[in-house]
């Protein structure tokens, strides 16, 4: 029995060879240098090859029961339609991954909060110009689970004000939640903030949307750590001009990586960077991979499942 690696876009060396310490007679082989195929029961993608000469990648693979997400995100597998129904999906649930992104949220709010992007392009101006910090505590996380909790927690240990919204009813005693997109609005009404780190499903994609816009007052900043698509980006650039808005930091894209050329480069109030919210550390995974692994070997069930109902 074999577990494949499909991860194109960084150096495996330290899963791969964390893998084969934790798992000494299972052959760990990594895409595209996949020797037997149809030894393999287990894998580990991250946005894995779509098409292999006009053939499905999966179909290479006779005898595949599972396949992990590297990412807390397993929407590149849900979306993947040529991926067997009765293939287990699983993804990574880790707190290191929570904790890095609310060190992110944390960071790109302080950084508004005390102007740090007008001052570092002041600085390049060589201008001194004191400015105003932005007074504002209030925060809508949108998405609560284990990420967006974490995120909601950590403001709220900063002496932030937080709400959390939620697809369905979620309670949380530290903060008040809201739920359903009848409750959407009065989850984001006067805040100063709105963070988004919603998974892609059916009913979030372009959630961000114009009519989403409208309930936020010109003040608000958006930050998007969740999933590109969960936001209209041709709606933010409608709404930024009619100032329904202050401006985005958006760490995902519905097409990443972002194209050169694209309008959010050179506009004044978005502030990009290439989704580093919260990676994957590979050592950390290194046992939830191994344990899920044996788990099916020993025809258990295993952890972390994707419901594909709901998309997470
Ligand atoms: C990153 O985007 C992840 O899904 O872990």
């Amino acid at each position: 029995m074999s577990i494949a690696l499909i991860i194109t876009d960084r150096d495996l060396t330290t899963l791969s060879s964390g893998l084969q310490k934790r798992l000494p007679n299972v052959n760990i082989q990594c895409w595209p240098n996949i020797t037997e195929p149809e030894k393999v029961t287990f894998i580990v993608a991250w946005q894995p090859p779509k098409q292999l000469d006009e053939k499905s990648i999966w179909q290479q693979f006779p005898h595949l029961k599972a396949i992990s997400s590297l990412g807390a995100g397993c929407d590149s597998l849900l979306g993947d339609t040529s991926l067997p129904s009765n293939i287990t999906i699983t993804r990574i649930v880790d707190r290191g991954l929570a904790e890095q992104m609310a060190e992110y949220v944390l960071a790109i709010i302080l950084s508004l909060k005390r102007r740090l992007y007008d001052y570092f392009k002041q600085q390049q101006k060589q201008q001194w110009q004191p400015l105003r910090k932005i007074k504002g505590k209030k925060v809508a996380v949108l998405g609560i689970g284990e990420i967006g909790h974490k995120v909601a927690t950590t403001l709220i240990a900063c002496g932030y004000e937080v709400s959390g919204w939620s697809r369905s009813q979620k309670q949380h005693d530290l903060y008040a939640t809201f739920y359903g997109k009848q409750q959407l609005a009065q989850a984001v009404k006067d805040v100063d903030f709105v963070v988004s780190t919603l998974p892609l499903t059916l009913e979030t994609h372009y959630l961000l949307n114009n009519e989403f816009f409208k309930l936020l007052n010109n003040k608000t900043w958006l930050i998007n750590v969740g999933r590109g698509e969960v936001l209209n980006e041709n709606d933010l650039l409608l709404a930024l001009a009619n100032n329904d808005l202050q401006g985005a930091v958006l760490d995902v894209f519905s097409t990443e990586p972002l194209v050169k050329g694209h309008p959010f480069w050179q506009h004044k109030n978005i502030i990009i960077t290439p989704h580093i919210s919260a990676i994957t550390d590979q050592t950390t995974v290194i046992e939830q991979l191994a344990n899920n692994y044996q788990l099916l070997t020993d025809n258990k069930p295993l952890k972390n499942v994707v419901d594909r109902q709901k998309g997470y």
